[in-house]
């Protein structure tokens, strides 16, 4: 095949993306039940950079099929130390790898090269050492049970079984392994689907796995779109649970597919976070916070501070840094030195985020930056500002995903109650994040956001150990930290009558 890479990419990288691309099924790279294939863009250039396999609803049968093998050999006689032992190796193998996985990364979602390697690459190594941790440390309890007589009771943590995931294309290293590491940790055997717009790293990581050590049939990647295959996962009635990451729309179309065998379901479905800042604030590192947070992966970022609340006080100072840095910002390719923004994903995806732009100004809104595209090719959407946005407006209420920020004043009057209930006031519940120097309203009003990760003078906390998940719409469940080891559980309660 021939295509046009970026000069800057590695003879790794490029040899991967030269390959033809399969299914991973069984421990093997198969061809798909029906031989077609798909174009995986670079979204910087629009070029075409590979194609990958269009598997089919037969193809997902394969692969929950080698996947309950697994589950009921290899996998399940396998000790928690030995899964400790294979999931450390293939952290190793990560980081030999890491320039390949990045460039990868960079290539195929856009976002800077930089921010691939220390942010998802170094990332994934961390989520899987952690996550490894748990393999020896999980277990049940011996509940003090008031049965009469004598009784010995005791729980066992045991994996859920056969799992589907799902995962979208903003992160697909991070959002991969925010799944894979809990699940194999627990001791469950996976079918995961990678978004059909960026399949490649999670069929590299799929190598990796086997290299580790991690037995044929234990991680299956299936790739291809969301109808049949992920569709099909969600309604397979031999998978036992499905997680799931993307939009409200398809979230709540795996709900009632999986509820024809009622599998356990977890949901991380976006959000639409406010930032808010307090006059008292760092108003620099607020605005520099705000920025990053909205404009880093031009907003395909389910936390994205999409929101951003200033005291009047301080509104006119943290716009105008927040502007000023908006329309300084480098867009280019993410192997370009010097990039600090690039694409969205697709044509597709940049026509929805000008449609909110247009519609925002519509609704009555103010262009304060950008509001428009740029580059001759590739999916560039200028970091954009808005001013007099209001509730029951779309782009307030909606997710963007796109680097779009809605800034808003509150004042002396607005007492604590009042600006939690606007930053409340949207159908999701993700994350938040506050600035002030005052530790009384940092933490009242931590307690007061409907939010399931706040952040305090900061816009992000990307720490294996902390759950991160979400209230109201955006979700069920929690990833990362123990929770998500629940998430791949089941308990068993064993009672024993000592007296017979
Ligand atoms: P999507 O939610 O449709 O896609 C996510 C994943 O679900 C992909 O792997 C896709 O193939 C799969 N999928 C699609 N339809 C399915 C179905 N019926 N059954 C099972 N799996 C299915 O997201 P899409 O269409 O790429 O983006 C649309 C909007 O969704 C974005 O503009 C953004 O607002 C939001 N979104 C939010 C994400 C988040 O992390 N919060 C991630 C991706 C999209
Ligand atoms: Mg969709």
């Amino acid at each position: 095949m021939t295509t046009h890479f970026h000069p800057a990419l590695g003879e790794a990288a490029r040899s991967f993306l030269s390959r033809e691309h399969h299914l991973l099924i069984d421990g093997r790279m198969v061809e798909s039940d029906s031989g077609r294939r798909t174009d995986i863009l670079d979204p910087a250039t629009g070029n075409v950079i590979a194609t990958a396999a269009e598997a089919s609803a037969t193809d997902v049968d394969r692969a929950v099929e080698a996947a309950r093998r697994a589950f009921a050999g290899p996998w399940r006689k396998t000790t928690p130390a030995e899964r400790t032992r294979i999931m450390l190796r293939f952290a190793a193998l990560i980081e030999t790898h890491a320039d390949e996985l990045a460039q990868l990364e960079c290539i195929n979602s856009g976002k800077p090269l930089a921010a691939c390697r220390n942010g998802d690459v170094a990332g994934i190594v961390e989520m899987l050492r952690y996550m490894a941790g748990w393999t020896t440390k999980m277990g049940g309890e011996t509940p003090n049970v008031s049965l009469p007589g004598e009784w010995h009771a005791y729980t066992l943590r045991e994996p859920v079984g056969v799992v589907g995931q799902i995962i979208p294309w903003n992160f697909p290293l991070n959002m991969a392994m925010w799944k894979i590491a809990p699940a194999l940790a627990a001791g469950c055997t996976i079918v995961m689907k990678p978004s059909e717009q960026t399949p490649l790293t999670a069929l590299r990581l799929g190598e990796l796995a086997l290299e580790a050590g991690v037995p044929p049939g234990v991680l299956n990647i299936v790739t291809g779109f969301g109808n049949p295959v992920g569709a099909a996962i969600a309604a397979h009635p031999n998978v036992d649970k499905v997680a799931f990451t993307g939009s409200g729309e398809t979230g709540r179309r795996i709900l009632q597919a999986a509820s024809g065998n009622l599998k356990r379901v977890s949901l991380e479905l976006g959000g639409k976070s406010p930032v808010i800042v307090f006059p008292d604030a760092n108003l620099e590192a607020a605005a520099a916070g705000v920025c990053s947070s909205i404009f880093f992966h031009a907003g395909q970022i389910c936390a994205a501070g999409s929101r951003l609340y200033v005291h009047e006080r301080a509104f006119d100072q943290v716009l105008d840094a927040v502007t000023r840095r908006a329309n300084g910002m480098k867009l280019g390719h993410g192997m370009d030195a010097g990039t600090e923004m690039g694409p969205v994903i697709s044509r597709r995806q940049l026509d929805r985020v000008m449609g909110y732009i247009a519609s925002g100004q519509e609704q009555g809104a103010t262009l304060a930056a950008g509001g428009d595209t740029t580059g001759e090719r590739g999916f560039f959407v200028k970091p954009t500002v808005l001013t007099g946005v209001e509730p029951g407006m779309k782009v307030h209420d909606e997710e963007i995903f796109g680097p779009v920020l809605c800034a808003m004043k509150f004042s002396d009057d607005d007492d604590l109650e009042r600006i939690s209930a606007a930053a409340n006031s949207t159908t999701y519940g993700l994350a938040a994040s506050i600035w002030t120097k005052d530790l009384n309203v940092a933490h009242k009003m931590a307690r007061r956001l409907e939010a399931g990760i706040v952040n305090v003078n900061a816009l992000s906390s990307p720490d294996a150990a902390l759950p991160y998940g979400g209230y109201k719409q955006s979700g069920w469940g929690r990833e990362r930290g123990f929770d998500a080891i629940e998430m791949y559980t089941e308990i068993k309660a064993v009672a024993i009558n000592l007296n017979t």
